[in-house]
């Protein structure tokens, strides 16, 4: 008789080390309600190939035409879910998102080298698509046909347009009124999902929504569920592999809910336990000032759990005060020598502005990150000769309200430095004619407009 295969993996409780099997459904540890992580047997899958056979296997994927290691995310399917069967996965594809060098960036901070990886590009225009093609895939495998998740936007647009590709799957997206915008609050309703708003902010709609999941057999895709974790690290795999597997000295990231920062830690302890890079580059986490309960516990040295009341801020998406993967932000942050810091709404703007002048259109949660670099060149935190990727999350085309409203002067609170304003002219030849004229307002782009 043939012997089922044992796993590759399992879920392991973060606080107290508890193992569960990967098939179960559940999202927190019942010892001690620690959060779950999905561990795999990194000695075997040591044993099965060396850093360089890993490297080979990766980069002869690249550029294929067909087939699941198309996706950014499933060309490491190894090292992602090892025991998922193909047939289960639901790829767009995602991922293969560009890594820009940014010398407008390197003349402003006085960074020797800056990439932006812009996980704008993907299918739904946010980093989202990758954790939520896994979380889609892994429900599937699961034969679950309810899914749910509370979200500032992006995760909601991703998983209802993730399950709207699954025969019989619905998804229900919780969202907090009027605390989206109007293009991320479109993607769930187009996609099918049942769209509920409460007036409650994100951090009590999640937990609203963790109470009901409970009870319930409903199937949570929040990045509490550590099987999204599993496909977002891909952000790190894929960065990497842009860069010839030589490690950045630094990675930043906008924290909100603090799932994808610990999703590209946990990438990089992977990649660096199976020999495939050489170091692990530091983390620096970015929030907003009116959402910064990360930054104030890094500033108090992490002395107790922090919690806010957040704020409106610009940054929308990563409008949370009590972020649910907290522990492993933390854990991923220290063990890598990183930092968590906070920018002001003025200074995520005008990061904004200044990135989005370039050419690569960027949110304001970006920005936020683009903002904390500037920050940590200015305090000498990161240094000149420092290498840095920053990770933009979404696509700017996503908060079109904030780049309006910033380049009109119609933000509170902040003095658009950069503006780029419309003109409005009568509908007649000779004014247009007058503006294109030489000194007529026309004259080119100064630098840093
Ligand atoms: N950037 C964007 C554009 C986001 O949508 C989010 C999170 C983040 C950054 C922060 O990532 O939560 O893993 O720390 N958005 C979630 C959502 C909360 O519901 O779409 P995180």
């Amino acid at each position: 008789m043939a012997s089922t295969p044992r796993p590759f993996s399992s879920l392991r409780c973060i606080g107290c080390g508890r193992g569960y099997p990967l098939g179960e459904i559940r999202y927190e540890c019942e010892a001690c309600s620690g959060l779950l992580e999905v561990v795999h047997d990194l000695d075997r899958l040591k044993k099965s190939r060396d850093g360089a056979a890993w490297r080979r296997l990766f980069d002869g994927r690249m550029g294929v035409k067909a087939g699941i290691h198309r996706s950014g995310v499933w060309r490491f399917h190894e090292l992602i879910l090892p025991d998922l069967p193909e047939a289960a996965i639901v790829t767009k594809p995602e991922g293969d998102t560009n890594l820009y060098r940014s010398p407008r960036l390197e003349k402003e901070s006085g960074a020797a080298c800056v990439h932006i990886k812009h996980e704008g590009e993907n299918p739904t225009l946010s980093f989202k698509d990758r954790g939520m093609s896994a979380g889609v895939s892994f429900a599937r495998h699961l034969g679950v046909d309810l899914v749910a998740c509370a979200s500032t936007g992006d995760t909601s647009a991703a998983m209802a347009a993730y399950a709207a590709q699954v025969e019989g799957m619905r998804g229900v997206a919780v969202l907090p009124q009027g605390k989206i915008s109007m293009e991320q609050l479109s993607q769930p309703i187009a996609s099918g999902c049942l769209t509920v708003s409460l007036p409650a902010d994100f951090d009590t709609c999640i937990r609203l929504l963790r109470e009901v999941c409970r009870k319930r057999p409903v199937y949570l895709l929040n990045s509490v569920n550590p099987v999204r974790i599993e496909g977002q690290k891909s952000i790190a795999y894929e960065m990497l592999q842009q860069l010839g597997w030589e490690p950045p000295d630094w990675i930043v990231v906008p924290v909100g809910n603090a799932g994808n920062i610990s999703a590209i830690g946990k990438g990089l302890f992977d990649l660096h336990a199976l020999g495939i890079i050489d170091r692990v580059p530091r983390l620096l986490g970015a929030q907003p000032e009116a959402a910064a309960p990360l930054a104030r516990a890094h500033r108090e040295g992490y002395r107790e759990r922090v919690r806010v009341k957040a704020a409106d801020t610009a940054a929308s998406a990563i409008r949370i005060g009590d972020p649910v993967s907290y522990d492993k932000a933390v854990a991923a942050v220290r063990r890598s020598k990183g930092a968590f810091l906070s920018a002001s709404e003025q200074e995520i703007m005008d990061a904004k502005a200044l990135v989005d002048a370039t050419g690569v259109y960027i949110c304001p949660n970006s920005a936020t990150a683009v903002a904390c670099f500037l920050k940590a060149r200015g305090e000498g935190i990161i240094g000149a000769d420092e290498k840095v990727v920053i990770i933009a999350t979404a696509h700017g085309c996503k908060f079109s309200q904030a780049t309006i409203d910033y380049h009109g002067g119609r933000l509170a609170g902040v003095v658009p430095g950069r503006a780029n304003r419309i003109i409005e002219l009568e509908a007649d030849p000779a004014a247009l004619e007058r503006l294109l004229a030489p000194g007529g307002g026309a004259a080119s782009r100064k630098d840093g407009q």
